[in-house]
């Protein structure tokens, strides 16, 4: 390139970087993202600033990460100190801001919850919630279901049924059985003394927001029990205050049932990459010094990142939040023409749209510099927009639906 070149193209990029930055990302970034049209400066609770300046309303929080708001006070804060004070040491150590960081965590979940497996991401929880039980219980077969989404490694992605992402992973780890969402016959002709786990995501978000009744929940944990299963809790979205409680499991819409493992991770910390596997102690009796492992889990800033999330959640009370904004969410949608039916719990929900394209009203609401979700059901809206997302911020989405539909 010429000095002039160069020169023109710095004046271009001082103007708007936009296109500079996607030209670059776009040469050196394999291409496997479908990306919005617009480059990221900084974040702020529920919104987002371009690189030209423009402002967005994030109500889908970079899937469902940005659960305390992008940049929260609190949370920066913590990090700050801890990048100053140590960046990360393995497991070859004691700390101190592991140990806060799982006792928060057990202490939050449900009392036969007592021990914590910490790693790095969704899927990588996944994959040591089945080895837990295949250890636990000298098993292979896993249950998982259809619409079922539990990541993208080997094990994770051979236990998803969603669409593509199985053919993706071949050859898949053999033993992964599939039951029909919300159909306990299925599971019981599958549910044999081979079957170490049945695993499943309690709303199945990626495939529309499917949710079920607490009957539901309560046959599977049954079916669990009599033939010696374990059962897990994929709470990847629902977990961390999601649902207006700090998990799925235990709380109402569950029946009441807590299963054997549930696996964290997305809202965990608040952007910074943080997994987590909870378990029994009775599961934990059967594991054994090197049977999980990884090199990240449990670094110094990934638990200062935990340690702030419960912290910014509790000081801004945002399960209470999430409870007050869904109500007020329902009520706004509710006499709109042409939303046919809002799914989920909490701040998990999908906007079920009568003939409608999701995809188009995601288009046209990003237009209106509104961010939302789509899901694998062409009619579904997703919303996932931080836990602290208040009142009036959604009464601008809601002006901008209407108008649309
Ligand atoms: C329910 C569920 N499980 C697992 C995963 C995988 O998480 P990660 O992308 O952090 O590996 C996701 C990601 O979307 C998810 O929604």
């Amino acid at each position: 390139m010429t000095t002039l070149a160069k020169t023109l193209e710095a004046m271009a990029a001082t103007v708007d970087p936009f296109a500079e930055i996607k030209r670059r990302e776009e040469e050196y970034e394999l291409a496997t993202y479908k990306k919005f049209p617009l480059a990221i400066a900084s974040g702020r609770g529920s919104w987002i600033t371009t690189t030209s300046g423009e402002r967005y309303l994030d109500l889908y929080g970079g899937h469902a990460v940005a659960a305390t708001g992008h940049c929260h006070p609190h949370v920066v804060a913590a990090l700050q100190k801890q990048a100053a004070q140590l960046l990360f040491y393995s497991n070859l150590v004691y700390s101190d801001v592991r140990a806060q960081a799982a006792e928060l965590l057990v202490e939050r979940a449900p009392a036969t919850l007592a021990k914590v497996f910490f790693c790095n991401s969704g899927t990588e929880a996944n994959e040591n919630a089945m080895r837990l039980a295949r250890l636990a219980t000298g098993r292979e077969k896993i249950i998982t279901f259809s619409g079922s989404f539990h990541g993208r490694t080997a094990d994770a992605i051979s236990a998803t049924a969603l669409g593509r992402y199985r053919e993706l992973g071949r050859p898949n780890v053999p033993g992964h059985l599939f039951a029909e969402w919300g159909d306990v016959e299925s599971v019981e002709l599958l549910a044999d003394e081979t079957v170490a786990a049945i695993m499943l995501e309690p709303i199945q978000s990626m495939a529309g927001v499917r949710m079920e009744e607490a009957e539901f929940y309560q046959a599977v944990r049954r079916v669990c029990d009599e033939r010696g299963i374990l059962l897990v809790f994929d709470e990847v979205q629902t977990g961390v205050g999601r649902t207006g409680e700090w998990f799925f499991a235990g709380s109402e819409a569950a029946g009441g049932v807590v299963p054997d493992v549930v696996t964290l991770a997305k809202a965990l910390g608040s952007g910074v990459p943080v997994g987590a596997c909870l378990t029994t102690e009775s599961v934990a009796g059967h594991i054994k010094e090197n049977d999980l492992g990884t090199t990240f889990g449990g670094g110094m800033l990934a638990m200062s990142a935990v340690v702030a999330t419960i912290e910014a959640i509790e000081l801004g009370d945002m399960l209470g939040n999430v409870r007050r904004v869904e109500k007020h969410l329902r009520k706004s949608l509710a006499g709109i023409e042409g939303v046919r039916a809002v799914r989920g719990r909490g701040l998990l929900l999908g906007i079920e749209l009568a003939g409608k394209s999701a995809t188009e009203i995601h288009a046209k609401l990003l237009e209106r510099r509104v961010i939302t979700g789509t899901s694998s059901d062409p009619a579904v809206l997703r919303l996932l927009p931080p836990l602290s997302v208040q009142p009036e911020e959604i009464d601008i989405f809601v002006e901008a639906l209407k108008k649309i539909v």
